[in-house]
């Protein structure tokens, strides 16, 4: 089955605060896409990949893969104002024979390819899989006021990552569902949600704790030492 990567990059970074999209920000000498889409490599979905890019940014993302990846073909599509909007615009920018498409963050950086291979094979054979790790920790349910409110089954509950694969007309399903719907599918981040709301079944995929989204100033400080350490985060 041919399988495309499709990576959403076209986020503003908010909450790391700087001045620049996430995915162009430097850790240890490289943006972070470039580390990110590096980790597909070994599997051969680099070149193909779909990059979904903030629209005044296109042609500095360009420049940042041609160097980065000489004579690699990258597909840039601009991003929505959601990840849920992004996603939609690199579904439709996929090659028409592709039938598994690989949606993996721009920003996390520390994927393994095994657990990549596992998720496309899972979503060959089941039409939806994601990969996700059992929660370690204990998980609190806080109210708005900043008050323990309750306490879920820790046993049940896994943190979503990606990437997240679908056999491609699943998953371009879910979003138009999701685009129809101004209730349920508001709010939600991710594509596997969607195509549970539509009542298909996802496999979850095990994980690791490196393939952690840069999302913070923190997480920026925790990926650069990771980089800085050889072998460290390879899985
Ligand atoms: N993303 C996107 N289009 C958007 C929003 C997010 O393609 N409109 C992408 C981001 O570039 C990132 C991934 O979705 O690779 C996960 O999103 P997140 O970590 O939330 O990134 P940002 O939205 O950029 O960060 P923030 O929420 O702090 O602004
Ligand atoms: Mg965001």
């Amino acid at each position: 089955m041919k399988s495309q990567l499709l990576l959403p990059a076209a986020g503003s970074g908010k909450r790391l605060g700087r001045n620049l999209p996430k995915a162009l920000v430097e850790v240890a000498g490289k943006p972070l896409l470039v580390w990110t889409l590096g980790r597909f490599a070994p599997l051969d979905l680099v070149d193909g990949a779909v990059i979904v890019v903030p629209r005044p940014h296109q042609g500095r993302f360009a420049e940042v893969l041609g160097e980065a990846f000489p004579g690699g073909r990258f597909e840039l599509t601009p991003g929505g104002p959601v990840r849920r909007d992004s996603v939609a615009n690199g579904l439709g920018a996929l090659d028409s024979d592709t039938e598994v498409v690989v949606i993996h963050d721009a920003a996390r950086p520390f994927v393994s390819p095994l657990s990549v291979r596992a998720c496309i094979e899972a979503a060959a054979e089941c039409g939806a899989a994601t990969v996700a790790l059992p929660c370690v920790d204990t998980i609190l349910e806080g109210d708005r006021d900043g008050w323990l409110a309750a306490t879920p089954d820790r046993g049940k509950l896994w943190a979503c990552q990606t990437p997240q694969s679908f056999r491609v007309g699943v998953i371009r399903t879910a979003h138009e569902r999701a685009a129809l719907d101004a209730g349920s599918a508001a709010e939600v981040t991710d594509d596997a949600t969607l195509v549970r709301q539509m009542g298909e079944r996802v496999k979850l995929v095990m994980g690791t704790r490196f393939n952690f989204k840069v999302t913070t100033p923190q997480d920026l400080e925790l990926a650069e030492a990771c980089l800085d350490t050889p072998g460290m985060g390879v899985v």
